[in-house]
């Protein structure tokens, strides 16, 4: 039977021979999957790994700061924390389309991390949080004929004329192993227990053009749809739950005006895995409550709906 204790010392000893003496540079998300290959890795190498954290402006509230905490305050790995959101905003301005979304924000993280690899002197590898599902779902559909459905931006989004190698300890993982592997690593319970996040981040879930204001107001939205979720009790009952913007308008009345603004959708699925998901059925009462107060506490949203779809045949995420 293979523990996580073993896969932790096997894959510790197959990173230090993959990088002999050269750097490292660790893109973090702020999800799970970045996190835990960035510990293991920084045990393995120590010092000549890097991890870089961009912020631009598609992360969701509080982000930024959890896990800049995290690493320079629990794990003391030093983090270059760079603020990207000019670059994003402006590269996403007019773009509609999802897999152009996906292919710019995948190739401008990796302009960052070349960037900041430059500062250091140079990097010979990047390492990411891959995990098994996202190899197999970038390259072709269960079951079906060889098409990307889509350019995950931490394997098929990424451009050919990168520099660096990949060091992607997790390609074989499930994300419950990559649980298992962070709680093995010591990673507080609160980050292991995340719901997962993708890399092209709020921007997926802003169907449309995405713009700072929209971004913001999605921020606002996700924040209270998950505070209530925690405080429901549901969190860890729920594979995934978030907001998604619609490019959709739609009229309402509020005191004695009328409104005219963006519809938005909640979506929580459960999932073992996330290959295929099903729909979470709150209990009575929730979701009104949690309309009620999305429409009153953020300008911007006068209506909202909730997500039914399982995946198949939908996804998990609208984009
Ligand atoms: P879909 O939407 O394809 O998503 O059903 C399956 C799972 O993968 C996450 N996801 C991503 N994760 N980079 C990631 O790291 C990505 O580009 C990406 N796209 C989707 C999604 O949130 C869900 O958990």
């Amino acid at each position: 039977d293979w523990t996580m204790a073993e896969f932790r010392s096997v894959k510790i000893a197959e990173i230090r021979e993959q990088v002999g003496d050269k750097r490292v540079i660790c893109g973090l998300s702020g999800g799970v999957d970045s996190a835990v290959a960035a510990v293991l890795i920084h045990e393995a190498i120590g010092e000549q790994l890097t991890c870089v954290f961009v912020d631009g402006g598609i992360l969701r509230e509080g982000e930024a700061e959890q896990v800049v905490g995290l690493f320079r305050g629990a794990y003391n790995i030093p983090l270059v924390h760079v603020q990207a959101q000019d670059l994003f905003m402006d590269g996403l301005a007019g773009v509609t389309d999802p897999e152009a979304k996906r292919k710019f924000i995948g190739k401008t993280f990796i302009d960052v991390f070349e960037a900041e690899a430059k500062k250091i002197g140079g990097a010979d590898f990047l390492a990411q949080g891959t995990l098994y599902p996202d190899v197999i779902e970038s390259v072709s559909f269960t079951g079906g004929p060889s098409v990307t459905i889509k350019s995950h931006h931490n394997v098929g989004g990424l451009p050919e004329r990168m520099n660096m190698k990949l060091v992607e300890p997790l390609r074989e993982l499930f994300k419950d192993e990559v649980r298992a592997l962070g709680r093995e690593l010591g990673l507080p319970d609160v980050f292991v227990g995340r719901h997962p996040f993708p890399g092209p981040g709020l921007a997926i879930r802003i169907p449309g053009e995405v713009t700072r204001e929209r971004c913001d107001i999605l921020r606002k939205a996700d924040a209270i749809y998950l505070e209530e979720i925690r405080n429901a009790g549901l969190y860890d009952t729920i594979w995934q739950a978030f907001a998604v913007l619609l490019p959709v308008r739609s009229v309402g009345v509020m005191g004695d005006g009328r409104t005219y603004d963006s519809v938005l959708a909640l979506r929580a699925v459960t999932s073992v895995d996330g290959m295929t998901a099903e729909a979470f059925e709150f209990p009575g009462g929730f979701l009104p409550r949690v309309a009620t107060r999305i429409i009153n506490e953020v300008k911007g949203i006068n209506r909202v709906t909730y997500d039914y779809t399982s995946k198949p045949p939908g996804t998990i995420e609208w984009e």
